[in-house]
């Protein structure tokens, strides 16, 4: 695995060209397209590109403090690593190397349901609770169990997934053949025969299926894959009385990720939850809803006072995160750009992602004469 210099990667773009030559194309497109006509997933983009930010000069910027806390755990900076599924595809282990990269950084890693390595693999490599991502299936055995074995591998948080009742469409993933079960292709197999350390790392990967599901059908006999079953098993039921059940089953801390509106954000606060995540799913399922970031003010002004306010969407750069949290969000979850690092060089590519975004962060907010990372307001947007 070649190292990631400085030289190499000075921003996630790097990274991101890294990873295109590094990987199968199929899956390179599975992490960076989005859903339909990716009307939001290019929104996400732009509006926070939109934002300006106001330079301030002639302030004493020689101790600038970016540590702070999300969900009332400390972290080096607030930019945690959000739940992507098949991560372990992505680079052999990947789900325990992202673990690792982000402990190492002072911060927090989000595991999802859909993740090749399992709870209890990630578990054995790091030594602070890292946090869980679930998606309600029908069989709520399944979640049951599996909020089980979070607790017992000590989580500390459990973010339950609510934009996915049924999945939007990436056109890239049927085209490239990855559907479930898998098409395979000419040109997929010469794609990955040409991707060698990717095909390295993966085949001496613990696992190649998904870990978390696998496990639970495994306890049931184990009839079907795993992938197919948890396509026919997104609950479309999944309404706010589940969140008590869910509740029930989880006494820590609780987040439901992919908040888009005020009037959910509300019911939200109302409903007990801890906090939440503004975001779209990285425009991968509602084509046409509003950017994350267009959307995060409103929200945090509606709710801010009473739950945490989490963001993602589009964060590539330590910018992008100065604009999320002078818009209200107290930390960022980062979905693409860590993917980007671990595609181009695994473990330290997490690392020099997390390092870039760092050193970017604590520059704008010396040019902008913050120094506190929790006081930074709405104050520092350009009007
Ligand atoms: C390849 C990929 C897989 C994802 N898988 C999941 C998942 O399993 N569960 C989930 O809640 N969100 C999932 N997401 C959404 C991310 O958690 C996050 O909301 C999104 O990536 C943020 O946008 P960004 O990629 O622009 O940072 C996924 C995103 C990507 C890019």
């Amino acid at each position: 695995m070649p190292s990631i210099t400085s030289i190499d990667a000075t921003n996630t773009e790097d990274l991101r060209q890294i990873a295109r030559r590094r990987i199968p194309r199929a899956l390179f497109d599975y992490v960076d397209r989005g859903s339909y006509d990716e009307l939001t997933l290019r929104s996400n983009r732009s509006d926070l590109d939109a934002i300006r930010l106001r330079q301030r000069v002639l302030v004493d910027v020689s101790k600038v403090t970016l540590a702070t806390s999300m969900l009332g755990e400390p972290v080096s900076m607030p930019v945690a690593i959000a739940p992507t599924g098949m991560t372990g595809l992505i680079h052999g282990n990947g789900e325990m190397l992202g673990a690792r990269a982000a402990e190492a950084a002072g911060t927090k890693f989000c595991l999802s349901t859909m993740s090749i390595c399992t709870i209890e693999d990630v578990r054995e490599v790091v030594e602070k609770p890292f946090w869980f991502q679930l998606y309600v299936f029908r069989d709520r055995g399944f979640s049951s169990s599996v909020i089980e074995r979070a607790r017992a591998a000590n989580c500390s948080a459990l973010f339950v997934t609510v934009d996915l009742p049924m999945r939007g469409q990436r056109h890239m993933d049927i085209k490239n053949g990855l559907t479930v079960p898998l098409r395979i292709s000419l040109r997929n197999v010469i794609d990955v025969a040409t991707k060698p350390a990717w095909a390295m790392s993966v085949l001496r990967a613990r696992r190649r299926g998904f870990g978390n599901v696998e496990a639970f059908l495994n306890s049931r006999g184990g009839i079907m894959a795993s992938g197919s079953w948890a396509n026919e098993n997104y609950d479309r039921t999944l309404n706010w009385r589940d969140i008590d059940w869910v509740r029930s089953l989880w006494p820590g801390k609780l987040v439901l990720k992919g908040i888009l509106d005020v009037e959910d954000a509300k019911r939200a606060a109302s409903a007990g939850v801890d906090a939440i995540v503004v975001s779209n799913h990285g425009g991968r399922q509602l084509d046409g809803a509003r950017s994350s970031i267009a959307s995060l003010p409103d929200i945090a002004n509606a709710v801010g006072d009473r739950i945490e306010v989490l963001f993602d969407g589009g964060i590539r750069s330590g910018q992008d995160v100065m604009k999320a949290l002078a818009s209200g969000a107290r930390g960022c979850l980062i979905g693409r750009a860590f993917l980007y690092g671990l595609a181009a060089g695994g473990e330290a590519g997490v690392r020099r992602v997390l390092e870039l975004i760092r050193a970017e962060l604590e520059v704008s907010m010396a040019l902008t004469g913050q120094c506190d990372i929790q006081a930074i307001t709405r104050d520092v947007i350009a009007p």
